[in-house]
């Protein structure tokens, strides 16, 4: 538990008893104020969403959505873009220092020596219809993952916990490339112990048995930050779900199904997709205004995808560092004037200038540029939250682990019950 600080809140609740409750401060961000002995004196607070609700202590990711601030373990977002790579972020993560060259090297090699999934995994994937969203193959096939390792499934040793860590960060890429080669008819490709992480996953996704696949850089070097922007974002809602979900002690692979369930929704990682989805519906600039107005209308439940958020209040730093990955990736594959981009670009000069979504804070989040990334690189739109997962899968790792590694509850929230009060059964025939 943190230390209380000097400052002290009281709440006074009228006919009820005025509480003095402790005020924490963090090294960065709000201070907290520990309301958990409230339940003692028989009240709850209300917070839906948890706005204002900070449901733990932790030192792995920052965000100050004011400034468009992130940082991982004290290091800010563009730095980590510009200098490392996803498995470097990975190390910085769980471990909370970055490796030294040793370190990184071995931290490398282990993951590599894990891509390969159990050869029975495969058949699990002939259960799903060649039509299945890559989304459900991946919740399935994650959970039943805890069918396969018996051996490192006891959450209370931290040697079972950081196996598991590894087998994750290094299996998703490769369940992730064979639900889309499942889709499309082509055999699976194993994973390759001389390619990186990220030129490994293009080699398991566009590779096929019958010719050599040859990496484009520039596609790799995308692909690898795209997995590093998503690493990691505090307590969103499918890091939160992997929390609470492991704080009943469910094993690490019961964990991450859940926060890959969780990821799905439009409003969080499916929102890639839908941005996409979007773009393609909006199908011509002379639309925009007819788009944006309907965002506009409290009556329409149309939303821009890929804009707003509920912490970042200015610009996303993960989407400038993805608006700038996105021209690479198309001036290398001569899509300089591809039309989403173009739509995309203006949707988003709009946005920055429309009082609307100035008043309202709504800049472009991460979400918002990586599809036109993907779909560029040839990944259709169904697999769009599936690379989302697997770049998230370590931060989700990372926090179920550091949840481990101090005394903590299960999560138990109460409610505000505004149902029927006590009544007496009525049988059938005086109903
Ligand atoms: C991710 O939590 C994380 O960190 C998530 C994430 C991560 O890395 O884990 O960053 C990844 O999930 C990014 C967000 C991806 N989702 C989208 O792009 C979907 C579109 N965005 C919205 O659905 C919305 O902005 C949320 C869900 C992201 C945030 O919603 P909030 O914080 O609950 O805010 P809200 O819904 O209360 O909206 C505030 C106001 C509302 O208007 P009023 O009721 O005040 O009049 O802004 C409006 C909303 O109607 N609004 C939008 C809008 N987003 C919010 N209006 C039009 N278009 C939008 N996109």
């Amino acid at each position: 538990m943190p230390e209380p600080s000097n400052i002290k809140a009281t709440i006074t609740i009228e006919n009820g008893p005025t509480l003095e409750l402790p005020v924490y401060q963090g090294t960065l961000g709000p201070d907290v104020v520990d309301i958990s002995n409230l339940t003692a004196n028989g009240r709850f607070t209300f917070d839906p969403g948890f706005v204002s609700t900070a449901s733990c202590e932790s030192q792995i990711t920052f965000i100050d959505g004011g400034k468009g601030v992130l940082l991982h373990r004290g290091y800010p977002i563009e730095q980590l873009a510009k200098h490392s790579s996803h498995l470097e972020a990975c190390y910085l993560l769980i471990y909370g220092e970055l490796p030294t060259a040793a370190e990184k090297e071995e931290f490398e090699a282990t993951i590599a020596r894990h891509t390969m999934v159990h050869e029975q995994l495969r058949t699990f994937y002939s259960g799903f219809r060649r039509d299945a969203h890559p989304m459900a193959i991946l919740c399935g096939v994650v959970g039943a993952l805890s069918a396969f390792y018996h051996d490192s499934l006891d959450v209370s040793d931290e040697k079972h916990r950081e196996i598991a860590a590894f087998r994750l960060i290094a299996k998703m890429p490769t369940l992730a490339a064979m639900s889309y080669k499942f889709s499309i008819g082509q055999p699976f490709m194993y994973p390759r112990n001389d390619l990186s992480y990220a030129e490994n996953f293009l080699h398991m996704m566009f590779g096929n048995p019958c010719e050599d696949y040859k990496v484009n850089p520039v596609l790799a070097s995308a692909m690898d930050k795209i997995f590093l922007l998503h690493a990691d974002h505090e307590q969103n809602a499918s890091t939160s779900a992997v929390r609470l979900t492991g704080s009943s002690g469910a094993n690490p692979f019961a964990c991450i199904a859940a926060g890959i369930a969780a990821l799905w929704g439009p409003s969080h990682g499916g929102a890639n997709e839908a941005v996409l989805e979007m773009l393609e519906e909006i199908g011509d600039e002379s639309r925009i205004d007819e788009f944006v107005a309907r965002a506009k209308d409290k009556e329409d439940p149309f939303r821009l995808m890929g804009f707003g958020h509920r912490v970042y209040k200015n610009f996303d730093p993960r989407a400038k560092v993805m608006k700038e990955t996105a021209d690479e990736v198309l001036k290398e594959l001569g899509l300089d004037d591809d039309p989403l981009l173009k739509i995309a670009k203006r949707l988003e000069k709009i946005a920055l200038e429309d009082n609307y979504f100035v008043e309202k804070k709504l800049y472009p989040n991460v979400d918002f540029y990586s599809g036109i990334i993907l779909k560029a690189i040839g990944i259709p739109t169904s697999m769009f939250t599936v690379i989302f997962a697997v770049g998230r899968t370590v931060g989700w790792i990372a926090h179920w682990h550091e949840m481990h590694s101090a005394p903590f509850k299960i999560g138990r929230p109460r409610q505000l019950y505004n149902g029927h009060k006590q009544r007496d059964y009525v049988p059938t025939d005086k109903r």
